[in-house]
């Protein structure tokens, strides 16, 4: 049979309402991104082989275990949003029809975090059976462990509502200013803990993870460096405030939380720094007070000469010396950064 043709010629499709994922079209406008998704499908690792066996809880006490649970339960706060915050991100990028490697690379990043998550939650149900918040606190410390995470969780539902509508509302150079700073953050973070962590299996997840938030720190990089030099003075000056969100939200695990944003009881910090004394001392790996300052200022200054190659302006940071523009309050509207 002859294919056929209409006599006027063949009937154009209406053009698909837009944001849409169709119509299908796989462009590459970026190699090095493609590049960076084959690496990422190449050092892809499996959180379940790793030697949880080997952890024998009951060498530690009852206090070190749940203060190492609350560890990594404050760390799933920001790690073990990951996969939702990237699924999200993945069908964004796919509905503004970005170039077919930064879908793959946002959904590549969504792989990796879900192996994050998993390792937040392995380490928890090891530690602490039912852990996070389900398990029988009945010692004050533990209480406290548990009031702690549930403020935590508080919190982490508020950047989320904010993380919806921003994600609608910012071009992607904005949002990618902020995935920056969570990768920033967590590649320092997990980089620290590797080399004072005494555990063997948590070492390992600390190196794996590490290795994966600098591939997507340089996933950001890489797109924001095409991204950047399109930039309104509005923008910049979003971008300026983002980067002081980063820090107001990220401090909670690099560090410890500002007076800014973060809704706690008063009860709140000075328990969070017993716990995380106990889980230091149990060989967890987590820095000193000192130790996480100079590595968080360390990571500022990485960023600050990034952004600022793009005209763009670094936030004051008075609690880490570190000067800069007044950027004002920050709300739950301004929190976007993940790890
Ligand atoms: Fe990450
Ligand atoms: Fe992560």
């Amino acid at each position: 049979m002859p294919i056929e043709v209409p006599p006027g010629g063949f009937l154009p499709p209406p053009a698909v309402p837009q944001p849409n994922i169709f119509p299908m079209e796989w462009r590459v406008d970026t190699a090095k991104l493609a590049d960076i998704y084959e690496r990422s499908k190449r050092q892809v690792w499996n959180p379940s082989d790793l030697p949880w066996g080997a952890l024998h809880p009951e060498r530690w006490s009852r206090e070190q275990r749940v203060a190492m649970m609350y560890w990594w339960a404050v760390l799933a706060n920001f790690d073990g949003s990951g996969p939702a915050v990237f699924a999200r991100a993945t069908i964004h990028a796919f509905e503004q029809h970005e170039e077919d490697p930064v879908r793959k690379c946002f959904f590549a990043i969504t792989r990796d975090e879900i192996n994050h998550e998993e390792c937040c939650h392995r380490a928890i149900a090891a530690l602490v059976p039912g852990g996070p918040l389900d398990f029988a606190a009945t010692t004050d410390l533990e209480l406290a462990a548990v009031n702690n995470i549930g403020w935590l969780y508080h919190n982490g539902g508020r950047y989320w509502s904010g993380y919806k509508k921003a994600i609608e509302q910012y071009p992607l150079a904005i949002l990618f200013t902020s995935f920056m700073m969570g990768e920033v953050a967590s590649s320092t973070l997990f980089r620290g803990m590797y080399g004072s962590c005494t555990i063997p299996v948590f070492r390992e997840v600390f190196e794996r993870i590490g290795r994966d938030e600098a591939r997507h720190l340089q996933i950001c990089i890489t797109i924001l460096e095409k991204d950047w030099p399109g930039l309104s003075d509005e923008h910049k000056e979003t971008i300026t405030r983002q980067l002081r969100a980063g820090f107001v939200f990220l401090s909670m695990i690099l560090w410890e939380p500002p007076n800014q944003f973060w809704e706690i009881p008063d009860t709140f910090l000075p328990n969070h720094r017993e716990l995380i004394g106990i889980a230091r001392e149990a060989g967890l790996g987590v820095l000193s007070y000192e130790d996480q300052a100079d590595n968080w200022r360390v990571a500022m200054a990485r960023v600050r000469s990034l952004v600022e190659r793009w005209g763009i302006e670094f936030p004051a940071i008075p609690e880490l010396d570190i000067d800069g523009v007044d950027v004002g309050d920050i709300s739950a509207e301004d929190i976007i950064p993940v790890f």
